[in-house]
């Protein structure tokens, strides 16, 4: 693998804008292609954020021989053809959140990036940032005893729109899928999966997920509290509750923060540990991909195939609770 790596952005929309901004930091990578379903659009995300070339559809760009890995960007329900469009070309990809609508579509990426000897990370950005890194070391330490509860949320008031990306069912519309995933992966990595899940949503109009809320218990003792809302702006913090101690990532806990905080119930004395943010924070997730590439490996450490299999699952049962179906995924 060259000291370089020359990377693509498929579906250049709001997100892409970000993390292109991010990957602009990193020495290591060569901001070299941009793919649209509009050459128009490709052209000017291609000038505006200084990537090398602009192509008119997404086969075009994973023709190019000299590319070597693919950030997709496109909404939810695109992402298991575009994953397997880029596999097949043998181009290592990184894919947005969710990795796909369900377990059956996850199933056949693992299998196909297995197939093809090629990488596959799914884009949960937040379990490479330093703070949550961190926050594992802290709770693995046993400092704060064991672990008792996970509480986290995810809410902003969205305006409605019926054809949005948000709203849309047939985009992969809801909160759950799309902000709900951020309390469920970080309760899943500091606890594991649960022993049963408890859930309520209400469904609206368009019949997705406006508002979501979901219970884990693990048969002994340990429980968690997670919610996400396209209806309510919530404090998006998470607490990691153990016994004795707590610590808390305050707003917006899935993003780099400037400081988390632990608290220790004994003297009730508060200790901060801070973080001085130079990116958005898109840029460890790609910084972790080029490791990876680097070294020769198909998949993270940080984000394990498994963990996308294990998180899928969890939204899989979730949804089968509360009524939430894609029915051309489904
Ligand atoms: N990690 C994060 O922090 C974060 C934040 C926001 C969103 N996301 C994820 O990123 C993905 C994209 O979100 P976004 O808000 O950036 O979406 P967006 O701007 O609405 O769309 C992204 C791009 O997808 C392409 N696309 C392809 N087929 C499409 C279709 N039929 N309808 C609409 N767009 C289509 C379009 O690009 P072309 O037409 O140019 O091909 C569009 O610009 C979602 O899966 C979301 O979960 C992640």
């Amino acid at each position: 693998m060259s000291e370089k790596i020359k990377w693509g952005i498929l579906g250049p929309g709001k997100i892409a804008t970000k993390f292109a901004t991010d990957l602009a930091t990193l020495p290591n990578a060569e901001l070299y292609a941009v793919a649209s379903r509009s050459m128009a659009k490709a052209k000017i995300f291609a000038d505006k954020m200084g990537f090398q070339k602009a192509f008119g559809s997404y086969e075009a760009m994973l023709q190019d021989p000299e590319l070597q890995a693919v950030y997709i960007a496109t909404p939810h329900v695109f992402h298991h053809k575009n994953t397997l469009q880029c596999l097949a070309h043998k181009k290592a990809v990184l894919c947005e959140k969710p990795l796909a609508i369900n377990s059956k579509e996850v199933a056949e990426m693992m299998a196909s990036a297995k197939a093809n000897d090629t990488f596959l990370m799914d884009a949960l950005w937040t379990l490479c940032l330093p703070q949550i890194l961190q926050v594992k070391e802290i709770v693995e330490s046993g400092t704060l005893g064991k672990l008792v509860s996970v509480k986290a949320d995810f809410g902003f008031r969205a305006d409605f729109n019926p054809n949005s990306r948000l709203f849309d069912r047939d985009l992969g519309g809801g909160a759950l899928l799309d902000i709900g995933i951020y309390p469920l992966m970080l309760t899943l990595l500091l606890m594991g999966r649960p022993k049963k899940i408890t859930s309520a949503a209400h469904i609206g109009t368009t019949k997705v997920d406006e508002d979501c809320a979901v219970i884990f218990d693990y048969g002994n003792g340990q429980t968690a509290n997670m919610h996400s809302s396209l209806l309510a702006r919530t404090p998006t913090e998470a607490y990691i509750y153990c016994e004795k101690g707590y610590i808390h990532i305050p707003t917006q806990f899935h993003k780099p923060v400037d400081e988390i905080t632990i608290l220790t119930y004994e003297d009730l004395k508060e200790k901060k540990i801070v973080y001085n943010n130079q990116t958005i924070g898109y840029s460890f997730e790609a910084a972790e991909v080029m490791r990876c590439l680097q070294a020769g490996k198909k998949e993270s450490d940080l984000v394990p195939h498994q963990f996308s299999i294990n998180l899928m699952a969890l939204m899989d049962e979730i949804r089968a609770q509360i009524g939430l179906v894609y029915p051309r995924h489904d």
